[in-house]
């Protein structure tokens, strides 16, 4: 029995506020950017809030349920549960000058729940969504003044829950802005690059203030930067090639190499200059960047490959990212390919570019579940590709990488990010709801989930048995 897991690694789920709690209007919170995006990351936004059947208006109500679901997560034996704080409940419209008492609230309340079974919090501060308010007002992260406004909310947090969330996270897979500059960074419409650069040079300075603020109010708090593992090998081993996919994989590793090493790289000089993006970076900016990150956490769902070729590139299903499938490897029902390896690959990546502790804090296969006729799901194919996985994570430990942890995406179900359906399912845990908002929410444990519980308890152990 190979047992490589250390003594106190994390093991868990990930969720987002928007994508389970639902409430999108009680409790006083304000409308988010992301109650306009109905149909997903990949939709238009929305008008109005709250009318065009946007699935996460209620999501799966967690905001009402959470104590019966932190008592499956308990059951499976989680010791960690990654969530986002949805930063409209607790400054509705981003620029109040004092918090939302209620929205404070509910957090201790899921905290102090959580807390009753030993499950510590991992807290995103903002997870693909940020107060319409700020949207309206200051045009989101484009304008300065939203780097105040958002280490006001940190600070306002942090202090809050000074005493029940260790780890922290500032902004989910900030390198997607990119791709998704509403969802990453509340633009709206079409922006050119020196736009989404300048709007994101504000959230990296406010990304390390908010460092600074939860180092200076928490004493033994950790907080970690979160990038999306975008990994692309290149197609062949023509040099050309190579250097594309060098290229590509810069695009998202240099927010890491922002966060984790306090200043911009090196390459990034020509980046600008030869796409024309002049930034305006005040000294106070530089000094602010230089507090860095404790942790480096990330997702990985795929990997896929990169060519000097531009016409090989196709638009990935269901994800905003240009690549090239790679031909040795299978794909999920959304065309997102399975890559185990790559995320052994990836670990010791990081491991050897930052030196600092790494921690996944997403990784999974959505797919439709469809119940047996006696009721039970029985998601093999989930399991094969979580097994796949964290076998190579073991392998990644051995090798010496540091991991903090391991929190997969959706433990329960929920509402897809990219394509705002239900059917994309992740879940251990299967929620009844379905695209069209159909559904009594009741929660029924997959075969899945009796299969994490064994390996959470094991700490890993089983993973060595057949499945
Ligand atoms: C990550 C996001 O990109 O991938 C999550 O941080 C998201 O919010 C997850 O849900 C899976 O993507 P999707 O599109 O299948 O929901």
């Amino acid at each position: 029995m190979k047992m490589v897991f250390p003594d106190g690694f994390l093991w868990g789920g990930a969720v987002a506020a928007n994508q389970i709690e639902g409430a999108w209007n009680q409790g006083g919170k304000g409308v988010s950017t992301a109650d306009l995006q109905p149909w997903g990351i990949d939709g238009e936004i929305a008008v109005r809030p709250g009318t065009n059947g946007n699935l996460k208006d209620i999501a799966i109500d967690f905001y009402h349920r959470y104590p019966q679901d932190i008592k499956l997560f308990a059951e499976m034996g989680f010791t960690i549960l990654r969530t986002s704080i949805a930063w409209a409940r607790i400054y509705p419209n981003g620029d109040e000058t004092e918090p939302n008492e209620e929205g404070l609230a509910f957090y201790d309340r899921l905290f102090d729940e959580m807390a009753q079974y030993g499950i510590q919090p991992l807290i995103t501060l903002s997870h693909y969504e940020m107060p319409f308010g700020l949207v309206k007002k200051y045009d989101g992260w484009s304008s300065r003044q939203v780097i105040d406004l958002f280490e006001r909310y940190a600070r306002t947090v942090f202090t809050r829950y000074r005493h029940k969330v260790k780890y922290w996270l500032t902004f989910n897979e900030i390198n997607m802005a990119l791709h998704a500059p509403f969802t990453g960074a509340g633009l709206m419409g079409e922006r050119s690059k020196q736009e989404i650069y300048q709007a994101l040079h504000h959230q990296l300075v406010a990304s390390a203030r908010a460092v600074k603020a939860c180092h200076d109010i928490i004493e033994e708090a950790k907080i970690g930067c979160m990038l999306l593992g975008a990994v692309r090998y290149p197609i062949s081993c023509k040099p050309e090639d190579l250097l594309q996919a060098q290229q590509e994989n810069r695009e998202w590793l240099f927010f890491g190499d922002v966060q984790a090493r306090g200043e911009y790289p090196a390459w990034i000089a020509r980046y600008f200059r030869e796409n024309g993006i002049t930034l305006r970076v005040t000294p106070q900016d530089r000094e602010d960047l230089k507090e860095t990150v404790d942790f480096i956490s990330f997702s990985y769902y795929m990997s896929s490959c990169a060519a000097a070729r531009p016409d090989l590139y196709q638009r990935g299903h269901g994800t905003l990212l240009k690549m090239i499938p790679n031909p040795f490897l299978s794909a999920s029902e959304w065309g997102w390919q399975i890559d185990p390896k790559g995320l052994r690959f990836l670990l010791n990546e990081l491991y050897d570019r930052y030196r600092k502790p790494l921690f996944i804090v997403e990784n999974g296969i959505g797919a439709k579940d469809v119940p047996e006729l006696n009721g039970s799901i029985e998601d093999d194919y989930r399991i094969h590709y979580l097994h796949a996985h964290l076998l190579e994570v073991r392998e990644a430990i051995e090798d010496g990488v540091e991991l903090l942890g391991y929190t997969c995406w959706g433990p329960i179900d929920l509402v897809s990010a990219g394509t705002g359906q239900m059917s994309k399912r992740y879940g251990f845990i299967y929620v009844d709801r379905d695209d069209g908002g159909n559904g009594s929410l009741r929660r029924q444990r997959k075969k899945s989930f009796y299969w994490y519980r064994d390996v959470i308890h094991s700490n890993g152990a089983t993973l060595s048995e057949p499945i």
